[in-house]
């Protein structure tokens, strides 16, 4: 065996290929009105029939000729060679490692252009993770997609990671969760809120589509990467109190019964609140919102208590731990199998794991809960789009974030993106949003 053919080919992808790309699936959903329907007249002879045939024929094999065309349309293929090269064994063992990395690009050029059914998305920024040993790779970096996300600056030339822009896809002012740029941060409640500047985040995005959700952390769920996800606060100190809890509601009044809040499939983390019992009236108003609406529900004192499989068909789930609790290891991991548990449904789902930057945790068990996500859903990896945002920054150094990604059009994720993005990216993949599937659509992709 001198040498094997090695074939490569180049695809050059244009600047505003998504838009193309998009273009495209328009014409295909809009074909059927380029063709009008026809009377075919009832006195055909056998002339007419054969002529007929000729033309469905002529037809079929023009589309297939354009088919072809259009695949092979800017791609360039070249047979390349490999020799073989007699080398001393301490390089064999890299050329033969990095031939084996080659092979594995091409499988990268077949795109995953299914709708994402399934959205898990990790995010370790600024992270008290200890990096991993040299030696071990966690998961992400075998995932086939990765992108860069900017930090955006913020005011008082501030460059950091900021949620409602992950989360919303749009830049906030300094302070605020879930208002876009109008809403600047306030000292006190003195104005009616209305939803005019609100921002709606990837769950609430989901929810309207029909998929459930999920946040959980081992750290608190008020903290600002959670808040952005279900709350709309012009001061991110309200976490626990506000001036005023009518007009300005605080977070935790919004994670038990805002619009986003109380229609999470899945609440697990911490609640540190100054108040005594805190926890406590939490969990009795959730458990009483659920019997009130007669779903059923599984409510955790302990982790381990979110892993029972009895308790798996039910609707929703709350977890809320202490400080200790969340310490232990494997607490992430559990947490993030836990939720799993709950929101495998058909009707697909997105779920939002954060490792608080404030709690440390062995890289490891990040790492382990990406792995136990992609062994749990390994029926339906193809319809599962993995997203995994890292960034050993110390908060505010303006290091990039890097996202990994792996599933139905991670490709998209391509280069140094804004990390607006991320939204937008999640948004499509996923079809909520502005992206979302037409109800018909939504609802035979449910049937099948
Ligand atoms: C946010 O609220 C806190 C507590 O009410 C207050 O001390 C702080 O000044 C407020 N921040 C801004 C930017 O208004
Ligand atoms: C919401 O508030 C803005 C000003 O903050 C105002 O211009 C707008 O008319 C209000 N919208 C509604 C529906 O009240
Ligand atoms: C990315 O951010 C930069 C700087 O904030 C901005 O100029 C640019 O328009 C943004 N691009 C997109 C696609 O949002």
């Amino acid at each position: 065996m001198a040498r094997e053919e090695f074939s490569i080919a180049t695809n050059d992808i244009v600047e505003g290929g998504f838009h193309s790309e998009n273009q495209q699936h328009d014409d295909c959903g809009n074909s059927r009105n380029n063709f009008p329907k026809r009377k075919v007249g009832m006195g055909c002879n056998v002339l007419c029939v054969g002529i007929l045939i000729a033309i469905v024929l002529a037809i079929v094999l023009l589309c297939i000729g354009f088919i072809v065309v259009y695949e092979n349309e800017g791609q360039v293929v070249a047979k390349v060679e490999l020799f073989d090269i007699d080398l001393p064994p301490e390089q064999t063992i890299w050329f033969d490692a990095n031939l084996a990395e080659l092979r594995n690009a091409f499988r990268v050029v077949e795109e995953n252009k299914k709708r994402a059914k399934n959205v898990i998305l990790f995010i370790a920024l600024d992270s008290a993770a200890q990096t991993l040993h040299a030696e071990t790779r966690p998961v992400w970096e075998s995932f086939p997609h990765l992108a860069l996300l900017r930090p955006s600056v913020q005011e008082g030339a501030r460059v950091s990671f900021n949620p409602t822009s992950m989360f919303s896809g749009i830049e906030p002012r300094w302070h605020t969760i879930g208002f876009d740029s109008a809403v600047a941060p306030w000292d006190n409640c003195d104005g009616v809120l209305n939803c005019t500047h609100c921002a709606t985040s990837i769950l609430e995005w989901a929810q309207s589509a029909g998929r459930l959700t999920g946040v959980v952390t081992n750290g608190e769920l008020v903290q600002p990467f959670l808040a952005a996800l279900y709350a709309h606060t012009p001061n991110a100190s309200w976490q626990y109190t506000s001036p005023d809890v009518q007009e300005c509601p605080d977070l935790r009044s919004q994670l038990l019964s805002g619009d986003t809040g109380k229609q999470l499939n899945v609440i697990a983390g911490m609640l540190n609140c100054p108040d005594e019992f805190c926890r406590e009236a939490f969990a009795a108003a959730w458990e009483s919102e659920r019997l009130n609406e007669g779903t059923s529900y599984k409510l955790a004192t302990d982790v381990k208590d979110l892993l029972d499989s009895a308790l798996d068909d039910r609707d929703y789930a709350l977890g809320l731990y202490d400080q200790r609790m969340l310490a232990e290891p494997e607490a992430f991991h559990d947490l993030v199998v836990g939720a799993l548990k709950i929101l495998k449904r058909p009707e697909g789902f997105v779920l939002v794991a954060v490792a608080d930057p404030k709690v440390p945790i062995a890289a490891s068990e990040i790492d382990c809960a990406v792995k136990v996500t992609l062994q749990e859903l390994s029926a339906v990896l193809d319809d599962t789009l993995v997203v995994v945002v890292r960034s050993n920054a110390h908060e505010g150094d303006g290091s990039f974030a890097t996202v990994h990604a792996t599933g139905p059009m991670s490709h998209l994720l391509h280069r140094v993106h804004n990390q607006t993005f991320l939204a937008h990216f999640i948004s499509y993949a996923a079809r909520i949003g502005r992206f979302r599937d037409a109800g018909l659509t939504n609802f035979i992709l449910q049937m099948v």
